[in-house]
């Protein structure tokens, strides 16, 4: 024996194992009953013995002599398998044949018939009755309980390159159904011609009635069924031949347990099966168990939430806590519950609102990261660096210039807004602010990006930074954080002296002792740039508009943007020629050499204007008196002083100082710079002048010695162009002035 006796023994033990849990999974026959015969298992009502079997028609013999063992049904039907679930029975049945010699002769014929006892019929819905052969007829005789009847199909080729595989429909093969409920039926096959035209490829004709889905047609038929026995056949089984109704009532009534009575066909029998929610073998007592549906994803309709619960026959699903629904596929569901909802949506409304806060946040961060960097950019772009590094070097002065943020000037213009706009020209616009301290400003803003007028911009704080004068609208900051650079003085109220003398509001005409005092205080003020600083400054665009006023009349000289430092060891600067045409120095103009007399002629165009309420580039005068200082010079040659000068300003108490303040005008006005008096000597003499005409009022007698000295001192260009004594017969108003 040995290994191999090991082995076998092994198989089977493992055959055993097998068996056992194939049974186990059944379970079908009646407790203490055979429940298979070789690999075939006998489900209850059928059984291998007596009591074994719910009637006598499911007794099976089991043939244990041959192997495999053989069930037997009835006399000899060899059964292969039961279903309990269709009420099927498959059995083996034996393929009719005629097989023909070459002279024609019928050399074997089996002509097979099947007989099927009470609660048996040959299923018409899952066989066929078929003919194979080429030269073939085939004829079945059934019985449908005692009603008979005769069926059949015919099947002929010529070559064997006729037939179509698969298909049963005359050549070669042939099919027919039969009617359900058929109990016995004979096969009779038979031939045309012996098959004596098809012998070479089809010696034979076979008939059958075959499982349908068990038999598929080809060509290899013709042969492979010569050695073909038997094919399987499907029978149904009944109870019995009474209906469910009648069947309750009978003491054989076969369904047990959790099961219940059905009819699967429409003449006659019952069939049990366990009722829904149950499985098992429905003719046994206990036979019918519960389904844990629950165990099976298919079994239950619970949604993934619901949590399934097996109940006796069914399943729950029921939804968890704090949702609400029936937790079914098919049905609400699970929902959250309102109760739940609310802080569920309030929670998720917090986080978004969180999560858009923090974006946002984010998003503003780097945009002022961005802006920062911007302002930076702008900051150095204007000159900041070298600003700050100029301004640290003048720490010591007690009023240093304040740089201010952007956001500082943006919220004091209340963001430049129109309203706020109190000049404007072709540097840019001046608007007037109010500081958080309550200290009004005017904000002068850049109109350019121009790099020239960035230069200018940082001269103009440079400039002002060392000027410390009271007739100079003082500097107050700036701001280079922006793109244009922003400036901010101390806000003058009363607007500009060009205004004044030439403006709409002509009606409040300022005196000729307060123009002298503007005068002498703007010269005061070029005086100190040109000498009393550090370092000499020229002005460069000096002009009526240039000259502020507050609310005392008091000259505030402003716009150092052309404003240039001369080292001191300089006394001229080569520049491009720069200023407003009407104040613009001639000789300036010619040579680019920039010295302080160009200050004291544009300075002299000024004077005049005061002088004579003129402006000082009229399009409204001949073209050769366009500029006003032409037209005052050659007024002055041809004696026409008295045509020019204002008649606002002009009595009889100050025509004569008014003829010296023309002169001084006059020489200001020299085309050589050389000829010119210095910004000092003017400044001085418009001093003595404002001096007279305080004494002029005081002591007429020291007036006039003083007016005399005057007369001898400067030479007297400028004749009035009248007497005296025309002076009356001119009409002109003589009042004081005042
Ligand atoms: C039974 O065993 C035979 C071979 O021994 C096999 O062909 C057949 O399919 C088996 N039947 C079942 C129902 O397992
Ligand atoms: C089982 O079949 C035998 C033979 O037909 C029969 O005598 C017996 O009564 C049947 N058993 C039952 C429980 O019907
Ligand atoms: C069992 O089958 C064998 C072989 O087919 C046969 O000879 C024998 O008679 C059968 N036994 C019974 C009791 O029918
Ligand atoms: C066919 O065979 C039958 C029986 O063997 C015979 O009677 C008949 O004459 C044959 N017919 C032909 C055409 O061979
Ligand atoms: C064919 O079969 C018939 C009858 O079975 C027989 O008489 C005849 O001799 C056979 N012919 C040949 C060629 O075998
Ligand atoms: C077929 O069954 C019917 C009725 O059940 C019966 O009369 C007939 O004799 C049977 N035929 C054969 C060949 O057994
Ligand atoms: C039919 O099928 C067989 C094999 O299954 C093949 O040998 C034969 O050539 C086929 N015939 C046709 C006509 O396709
Ligand atoms: C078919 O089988 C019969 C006997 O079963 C035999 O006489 C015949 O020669 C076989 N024919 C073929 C083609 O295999
Ligand atoms: C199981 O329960 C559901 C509802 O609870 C019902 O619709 C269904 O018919 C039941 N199934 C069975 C087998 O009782
Ligand atoms: C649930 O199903 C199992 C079968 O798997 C069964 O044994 C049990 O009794 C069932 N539970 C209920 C509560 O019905």
């Amino acid at each position: 024996m040995g290994l191999q006796g090991i082995m076998l023994m092994q198989l089977t033990l493992i055959g055993l194992l097998l068996a056992s849990m194939a049974a186990a999974a059944v379970a079908q026959a009646k407790p203490g009953c055979p429940d298979r015969c070789g690999n075939v298992s006998i489900p209850y009502p059928f059984g291998t013995k007596k009591d074994c079997n719910h009637s006598q028609h499911f007794l099976l013999y089991c043939n244990d002599s041959v192997v495999p063992p053989k069930l037997i049904l009835g006399l000899n039907l060899h059964v292969v398998s039961i279903s309990l679930k269709l009420g099927e029975l498959k059995i083996l049945h034996y393929v009719g044949r005629d097989c023909y010699n070459s002279s024609g002769g019928l050399v074997s014929n089996n002509d097979p018939m099947l007989r099927l006892g009470p609660g048996y019929t040959i299923s018409g819905r899952r066989n066929k009755f078929t003919a194979v052969g080429c030269d073939t007829y085939a004829i079945v005789r059934a019985y449908k309980g005692q009603e008979r009847y005769t069926t059949g199909c015919m099947s002929v080729c010529d070559s064997i390159t006729n037939v179509i595989n698969g298909s049963c429909s005359g050549i070669g093969c042939c099919e027919t159904s039969i009617p359900e409920g058929t109990t016995n039926f004979t096969v009779k096959l038979s031939s045309y011609n012996n098959h004596t035209s098809v012998r070479a490829f089809n010696p034979c004709s076979y008939a059958f009635v075959v499982e349908e889905t068990h038999f598929k047609f080809s060509s290899n038929q013709f042969r492979d069924l010569n050695n073909t026995e038997n094919l399987p056949v499907v029978l149904d089984w009944r109870i019995g031949k009474e209906r469910c109704k009648a069947a309750r009532k009978t003491e054989t009534y076969a369904c047990k347990g959790k099961s219940e009575c059905y009819e699967p066909d429409d003449w006659s029998g019952y069939l049990c099966k366990c009722l829904d929610g149950y499985h098992g073998n429905p003719y046994l007592p206990d036979g019918c168990q519960d389904i844990n549906e629950c165990d099976d994803p298919r079994l239950n309709k619970c949604v993934k939430k619901g949590r399934c619960k097996n109940t006796s026959g069914n399943y729950t699903c029921a939804c968890p806590k704090g949702y609400h629904g029936d937790g079914r596929q098919d049905g609400d569901r699970c929902n959250l519950d309102h109760l739940q909802v609310i802080p569920v949506v309030l929670g998720a409304g917090i986080g978004f609102m969180i999560l858009l806060l923090s974006i946002s946040w984010l998003y503003w961060g780097l945009k002022k990261r961005k802006f920062i960097k911007l302002k930076e950019k702008f900051f150095q772009q204007n000159g900041g660096l070298m600003l700050q590094q100029q301004l640290s070097q003048e720490e010591g002065s007690d009023e240093t210039i304040k740089i201010f943020t952007a956001e500082e000037l943006e919220k004091a213009t209340n963001k430049y807004d129109e309203s706020n706009i109190v000049g404007r020209g072709g540097y840019g616009t001046v608007y007037k602010g109010t500081l958080t301290n309550g200290r009004i400003v005017a904000v002068k803003k850049s109109k350019m990006i121009d790099k020239s007028q960035i230069e200018q911009f940082i001269n103009e704080v440079l400039v002002l930074s060392q000027i410390n004068h009271r007739n100079v609208v003082k500097l107050l900051g700036c701001c280079l954080e922006t793109e244009v650079p922003l400036l901010v003085y101390e806000f003058i109220t009363n607007g500009t002296l060009f205004n004044h003398i030439h403006g709409e509001r002509k009606a409040s005409t300022i005196s000729w002792e307060v123009r002298l005092r503007i005068a002498t205080e703007t010269a005061g003020v070029l005086s100190y740039l040109h000498s009393a600083t550090s370092t000499t400054i020229i002005h460069r665009d000096v002009k009526s508009t240039n000259i502020l006023l507050d609310d005392n009349y008091t000259a505030k000289v402003s716009d150092f943007g052309a404003s240039r430092l001369v080292p001191l060891d300089q006394t001229q600067l080569s520049t491009l020629v720069q200023g407003t045409l009407g104040y613009l120095d001639p000789e300036y103009l010619l040579t680019s050499q920039l010295t302080e007399k160009s200050d004291v002629y544009s300075f002299g165009v000024v004077f005049v204007e005061l002088l004579t309420g003129e402006k000082a580039l009229s399009f409204d005068r001949s073209e050769e008196e366009r500029s006003l200082a032409m037209y005052f010079l050659s007024s002055c040659k041809d004696d026409n002083l008295f045509q020019v000068l204002d008649k606002r300003i002009v009595n009889e108490e100050n025509i004569e100082r008014l003829k010296e303040a023309a002169n001084l005008a006059k020489r200001c006005l020299r085309l050589k710079g050389d000829e010119r008096p210095t910004m000092k000597e003017v400044a001085m003499e418009l001093e003595r002048m404002r001096m007279m005409e305080k004494y002029a009022w005081i002591d007429s007698k020291e007036k006039e010695q003083l007016h005399g000295e005057s007369s001898k001192a400067y030479d007297n260009d400028c004749s009035l162009g009248f007497t005296s004594a025309s002076f009356d017969s001119l009409g002109v108003p003589m009042n004081d002035g005042r």
